[in-house]
């Protein structure tokens, strides 16, 4: 239901306008505008009466123009109004989102150049989303931006989650640390080349996750990043002073806007509660409603694949030794020696066919199925794949003819090797492969500098081109989960074909050397405040020796946290990475991930601190079913939680997939525990978690009384 009041709408002379307050619904939020003396925009944010983010100014750089959009303003008009609507997502965390906020629109005026720019803010309960807009206008038609100038002002030195600043990457572990710390801790992991290209020593990513002294969580990320750069922030370490901090393109130009435009939406999410920080909608709210009118193709999906191989390296995406091949224009592999390590084969594509539809795993991916794998890896950097011819030993007809007869649906690989001009002249090809072998997913890669003129992965060009890909598959019915493309800022409410992304370290770095354990106690706070994440869990044999003896990385994780992933970590798509024989090995627990919803009607986050713990309770859409997840970091964690959300007259099954008490990430990953105990709306549960350990409950209304008979109370 859409209901839009216009609460007030002032037209003042420009001298009584400098100072404006706008007030969250709730009233809890506060936000002061003003233009200074240089004519600059300045605002400010209040929670619960504390500052939480300082005087900060607002403005643009733009190439050439002299001034620039920063100062010389004055204020020609304000608007205020309220907006208040629910909608619902076609998939998500809850079934329904309510969109409510104050909203003011200030006009600002540069006498000498005549040029006008509206600055709106958006003030919700849990933060504060505000963007430049330039309408159309006759002294205004074009510009490059050379800097975003968007200041947010820290109250002190506080904690932060972060990740370096970096345009090509946002593969990295987080590092908690102080603000005044981060200078240091750059510097210290140049030295041992881990840190970041092109970037000051204080440039940090978002969604960038801090905590006050006192006890408040604030969120720096962004909205609706489309035809616009992808925000970075550099750090002021002395005055505790963020700044806006654009990825460039390969000239160094940070953006083309031609008016009536506008920039994304910077958004500041806060809460003395942490716990709000997850539940916070801001993002998908600040981006415009769906743009798909039939949804009905668009479904969640659970799906395993012919990948985990080669990541951990027991076998190849290459089928030969024999290098070169497609560069030199030989497309015919039937006479080309294989070397006999490749993984997408049929007859290898067919087991997890079989492992699929015997527990309703909906889809399978396979990576390597088309030809040129070698020639990219082997050496040319400039080399592009085809996107439509299979190796010979991946038979495409006969892979979907089987795949349908056991109501499998296969889901298609694209490493576009960050070619992405030779993509696009592909992609209507491609997609069309696609629906002729009904594939109903892509998984898409940039893997590599961007091809052709080095452009950086965040760069407006190239945000573009992950545009282009999602709305052009959503033409053909096609679902979209982009790798190592730019972070999501809540685009799927627009278009929920955007099922994934990566764009953040995810399992697979667990067999590249592993990850920090409590990596994924930071991820919802930090990538997943824009949208779901392709995070591939799900893996049961920690030691990854036992896959390819050469890779002696370890899975910093226990088997009952992979559980709770699929909980904590919510996607409308979620694989189960592992081998086939290795969820053989452990099928009670792999019974979770059978179980385990996709979508949901409700979310409630139970217990919650960044880099610690995270426990979040779970309505799988359309059922009275609910899943719970854990999920701890290094020092382990007691949890206590109360079924207070479950109906008051209904009586559960919950099975609870726990660590048993010697489990540990490291030394006994495999240790847990299954038991199957009776709940209610009254019931309470103190849950063990190991270092780098979790749980998960699923949990049932009983139906017959027989399916408790013998069963404990909890
Ligand atoms: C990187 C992706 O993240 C990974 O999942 C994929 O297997 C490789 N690129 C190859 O495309
Ligand atoms: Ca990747």
């Amino acid at each position: 239901m859409k209901k839009l009041v216009l609460l007030l709408s002032l037209c003042l002379i420009a001298g009584g306008l400098s100072a404006q307050e706008l007030k969250s619904p709730n009233g809890k939020l506060e936000l002061n505008f003003s233009v200074n003396h240089d004519g600059t925009p300045v605002y400010t944010l209040k929670y619960k009466e504390k500052t939480v983010i300082r005087p900060s100014k607002l403005g643009l750089e733009s190439f050439g123009d002299k001034p620039s959009f920063y100062d010389k303003f004055s204020v020609a008009n304000v608007d205020h109004s309220t907006f208040d609507e629910t909608w619902e997502p076609v998939w998500g965390e809850t079934k329904t989102i309510r969109n409510h906020y104050n909203e003011m629109a200030v006009t600002l005026k540069q006498k000498e150049t005549e040029r006008m720019m509206i600055l709106k803010f958006r003030l919700f309960d849990d933060g504060l989303g505000f963007r430049y807009e330039f309408p159309l206008q006759s002294k205004l038609t074009y510009f490059a931006v050379k800097e975003e100038l968007t200041q947010f002002a820290m109250t002190g030195d506080h904690t932060a989650y972060w990740i370096p600043g970096d345009y090509d990457t946002q593969e990295y572990d987080y590092t908690i640390s102080k603000l005044s710390e981060i200078r240091a801790l750059q510097e210290s992991a140049r030295t041992d080349n881990l840190s970041q290209t092109g970037f000051s020593d204080t440039g940090l990513q978002t969604s960038l996750q801090l905590k006050t002294a006192d006890g408040i969580y604030i969120n720096l990320h962004e909205a609706a990043l489309i035809n616009y750069a992808c925000m970075h922030l550099n750090l002021d370490d002395k005055n505790f002073i963020f700044q806006s901090w654009l990825t460039p393109d390969a000239n160094g130009t940070k953006g083309h806007l031609q008016a009536p435009c506008h920039t994304p939406w910077r958004t500041i999410i806060v809460s003395d509660d942490a716990r709000d920080i997850l539940a916070s909608n801001i993002t998908l709210n600040l981006n415009d409603p769906c743009k798909i009118e039939d949804t009905s193709w668009i479904k969640p999906m659970k799906y395993v694949g012919v990948w985990w191989e080669m990541i951990t390296g027991k076998s190849d995406w290459s089928y030969t030794n024999e290098l070169p091949s497609v560069k030199l224009g030989i497309t015919d592999y039937s006479k080309v020696k294989p070397h006999g390590r490749h993984g997408a084969t049929t007859a290898n594509v067919k087991k997890y066919i079989d492992f699929a539809a015997l527990h309703g795993i909906d889809g399978v991916l396979v990576e390597g199925w088309n030809i040129g794998w070698e020639d990219w890896f082997g050496h040319s950097k400039d080399f592009v794949f085809d996107f439509l011819t299979p190796y010979p030993d991946f038979d495409i007809a006969e892979i979907h003819r089987y795949a349908k007869s056991k109501g499998v649906k296969m889901v298609m690989h694209h490493e576009t090797s960050a070619s992405v001009r030779n993509y696009e002249r592909y992609m209507d090809a491609a997609y069309q492969l696609m629906n002729k072998y009904e594939y109903p997913a892509v998984k898409s890669g940039y893997v590599g500098d961007i091809i052709p003129r080095g452009e950086n992965h965040y760069s407006q060009w190239i945000n573009n081109h992950y545009q282009y890909a999602i709305e052009k598959a959503a033409q053909y019915k096609i679902m979209v989960n982009a790798h190592e493309a730019v972070r999501p800022t809540g685009i799927c409410r627009t278009w929920p074909n955007l099922i994934g992304n990566e764009s953040a370290r995810g399992t697979e770095y667990q067999a590249f050397g592993g990850s920090k354990p409590n990596h994924v106690t930071l991820l919802p706070f930090t990538r997943l405040i824009g949208g779901p994440m392709d995070y591939t869990p799900g893996i049961f044999e920690m030691d990854i020796a036992k896959a390819n003896p050469n890779n002696t990385s370890h899975c910093n994780s226990t088997l009952a946290n992979q559980l709770a992933l699929y909980v904590t970590m919510s996607s409308p798509l979620q694989m189960a990475a592992d081998f086939p024989e290795n969820y053989n090995r452990f099928l009670d627990a792999f019974q979770f991930i059978k179980d385990v919803a996709l979508d949901w009607d409700e979310s409630n986050y139970l217990e919650a601190e960044p880099g610690e713990y995270i426990t979040v309770a779970r309505k799988a859409k359309g059922t009275d079913n609910w899943f719970v997840g854990n999920t701890c970091g290094e020092k382990g964690f007691t949890s206590k939680i109360s079924f207070d959300f479950l109906d008051a007259d209904k009586q559960y099954i919950a099975t609870i997939y726990a660590d048993a008490k010697d489990a540990h990430y490291k030394t006994n990953p495999q240790a847990y525990t299954i038991r199957k105990v009776v709940v209610t709306n009254k019931s309470k549960l103190t849950q063990f978690s190991a270092p780098g350990g979790g749980y998960a409950i699923s949990i049932y209304p009983v139906t017959n009384k027989a399916q408790i008979k013998g069963l404990k109370k909890l």
